[in-house]
């Protein structure tokens, strides 16, 4: 088992006469037997930053270390780190069994050994009937998961695994993530796992980096990055349907604090501590306000607001049933507002829908370009 530690880690490379920054800086302490999820959109920096930390591509600046051992200079094969890669690098000359059984025939384990532990990774992964099949033989899927499957048979310091699951049918995937899971809270191994797909992030995750344009946005527990986003694009990436962004205008008068909300002024004060949003602001300045589609809830027409909470109405642009749920699209002025409700009680596009939300759930931020979430409870 072992930490790993990234310390102002760049990265640049040259194409042409250009230099194009894949990793801008990087501040990340991966903690001994953690499972670290690296989430952001495609070109963001992900597998550069796993290249570094396997030793793959050598680092700009900065300095990675694993297991409080400086390894920028250190040979890939000597980080002992198990590698699962979106592309899947497989021994094509092998079976199936015999790519999985390598490493472990490569350090002398006696062969009964092997066996077991092919079988066993096999189940796991649903690859027994391709034991004996070559890579050209397989699927995409099937590559994928033995590529995987290869990495975990070993017994690393550290997995680095990068998509592993990008190229399986949803069910399939549902399930391999519920078995990485599974396997490392057995086996307690550091793990960094890459993807894009923010459920899955947050499915797996002891803790998820949230990367864009090859800077971190914010690392934290899926809990601490999901409910206090620490700007707009974090607050959006996350979740699903995404959260909702609108205007806001704050107002002042007279010590209660509201914001108007697409034309509706929503009093703020009873809330604890607003002082800081409102000594930070002047009156009428602009905010962008967040709200989940899980924090609305949709009223039926003879209800009135129980504890003062905010009513916004609007016309049902599109009703979209998902099985359990229903997600509506409700256009309010200017805007359209998601949110996601058990039940419509029959409401139908172009009808007219009266939607509550929790003032006390709603998310402040900065109403400029970086976005940064304005603390306010
Ligand atoms: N060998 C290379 N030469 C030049 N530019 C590169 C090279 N490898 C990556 N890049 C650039 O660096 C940036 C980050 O790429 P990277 O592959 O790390 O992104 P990613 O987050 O893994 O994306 P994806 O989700 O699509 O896999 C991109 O802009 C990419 O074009
Ligand atoms: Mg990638």
């Amino acid at each position: 088992m072992a930490s790993v530690s990234l310390k102002n880690v760049k990265k640049t490379y040259r194409s042409g006469l250009e230099e194009v920054v894949a990793v801008e800086n990087i501040n990340l302490d991966i903690m001994d037997g953690e499972l670290l999820v690296l989430l952001g959109p495609s070109g963001c920096g992900k597998s550069t930053t796993m290249r570094m930390i396997a030793g793959l591509e050598k680092i700009t600046a900065g300095d990675i270390h694993i297991n409080k051992r400086r390894v920028n200079d250190l040979n890939p094969s000597r980080r002992n780190i198990a590698m699962a890669f979106e592309t899947y690098a497989l021994y094509t000359h092998m079976t199936a069994a015999e790519n999985l059984g390598f490493c472990l025939r490569a350090r002398k384990v006696p062969k009964a050994e092997i066996d077991a532990k092919v079988s066993k990774i096999a189940k796991m992964l649903q690859l027994e009937s391709i034991l004996d099949k070559r890579p050209s033989e397989l699927s995409g899927g099937h590559q994928q998961r033995l590529s995987l499957g290869r990495a975990l048979i070993r017994n690393p310091d550290v997995f680095l695994l990068d998509e592993p699951l990008s190229h399986l049918d949803a069910k399939l995937r549902v399930q391999i993530r519920a078995e990485i899971r599974w396997l490392h809270n057995k086996l307690n191994t550091t793990m960094v796992y890459v993807t894009h797909d923010q459920i899955e992030a947050l499915a797996l995750a002891d803790r998820i980096a949230i990367m864009n344009f090859g800077n971190l946005q914010q690392v934290g527990t899926p809990a601490e990055v999901f409910d206090r986003p620490a700007n707009r694009y974090v607050a959006t990436f996350l979740g699903e349907p995404a959260m909702n962004i609108v205007p806001g205008v704050l107002s002042t008068n007279q010590g209660t604090c509201s914001v108007n909300i697409i034309g509706k002024d929503v009093n703020l004060s009873p809330a604890k501590d607003l002082t800081s949003l409102f000594t930070a602001k002047a009156p009428d300045s602009t905010l962008s306000i967040g709200i989940r589609p899980q924090d609305i809830t949709l009223m039926t027409g003879s209800e009135t607001s129980a504890d003062q909470q905010p009513l916004i109405s609007g016309i049902v642009k599109v009703v979209e049933f998902i099985g359990e749920k229903y997600i509506l699209t409700t256009r309010v002025k200017d805007e359209e507002i998601v949110s996601i409700h058990d039940s419509i009680n029959g409401l139908r596009e172009g009808d007219k829908a009266v939607l509550q939300f929790d003032k006390r759930k709603l998310h402040f931020f900065e109403d400029n370009d970086t976005g940064n979430a304005i603390r306010w409870e």
